[in-house]
């Protein structure tokens, strides 16, 4: 089937703003849209730009928009968004080109979480590792299962109206580590948190669960976090 791909184009050398092209070319419905971009990129025009690593949705990289809905590219698959696509770049985060953002942004909120394990104390003597129960573990599973794509950040309008918003990734991967048994630092995370541009900037609008390609429930995370905020409890 002849499958037909919008594409906005921008080379910040050569363009002042961006601009739509369109090609065609002949895929399966069991086509991800990636396999759609590779063949444009192989057979159509070879300056096409945009990120891919894995191709299994597990690196993250090639989150982007697809018929206006952020989405990783290897695994939307034709027959679920069709024959007539548009694909454009994340929104909220510069364009460097085509449909490759920098993350620089994203990533420095990241860091921001203190995104590691914190825990001065020594190892148990008998050498065995530090143990959790079932029920502590359950408590963050979730939020393990970030693989950083920024899908969720990049569909928030809080973020769009604020870039100074630590973001929903953000705050998901400080949910990672404030809710497990054997950290130390979630009042350190927590008074970040608590800052001008951390949980109050989120308004429950609920696109970045909507968006989130790992089915992490973002927004209730977050809600855990402002809650461990007021509460002073986790
Ligand atoms: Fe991507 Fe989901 Fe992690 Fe957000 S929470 S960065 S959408 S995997
Ligand atoms: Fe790695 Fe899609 S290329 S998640």
């Amino acid at each position: 089937m002849d499958v037909t791909i919008k594409i906005l184009r921008y080379s910040p050398e050569k363009d002042e703003r961006g601009h739509y092209e369109t090609y065609t070319v002949e895929a399966h419905e069991n086509d991800r849209v990636l396999d759609v971009l590779e063949l444009v990129k192989g057979h159509k025009d070879g300056s096409l730009a945009f990120r891919r690593s894995c191709a299994h949705g597990v690196c993250g990289s090639d989150a982007m928009r697809i018929n206006g809905k952020n989405r990783l590219a290897c695994k939307t698959l034709i027959r679920d968004v069709g024959t007539t696509l548009t694909i454009e770049p994340l929104l909220g985060l510069p364009i460097k080109k085509d449909l490759i953002v920098d993350m620089e942004p994203f990533f420095d909120n990241y860091k921001k979480m203190l995104p590691y394990f914190i825990n001065d104390d020594p190892l148990p003597a008998d050498g065995r590792e530090r143990l959790q129960t079932p029920e502590q573990r359950a408590r963050f599973d979730d939020t393990t299962k970030c693989i950083m794509c920024a899908a969720c950040t990049t569909a928030c309008p809080s973020y769009w109206a604020n870039d100074e918003y630590y973001g929903p990734a953000a705050i998901v991967n400080a949910h990672r580590f404030v809710f497990d048994s054997r950290d130390q630092a979630a009042d350190l995370r927590l008074q970040i948190l608590a800052e001008t541009d951390g949980t109050a900037r989120c308004h429950t609008i609920y696109n970045c669960t909507d968006a989130c390609p790992r089915g992490i429930q973002v927004t209730k995370a977050i809600g855990e976090v402002k809650m461990a905020i007021m509460t002073g409890k986790v």
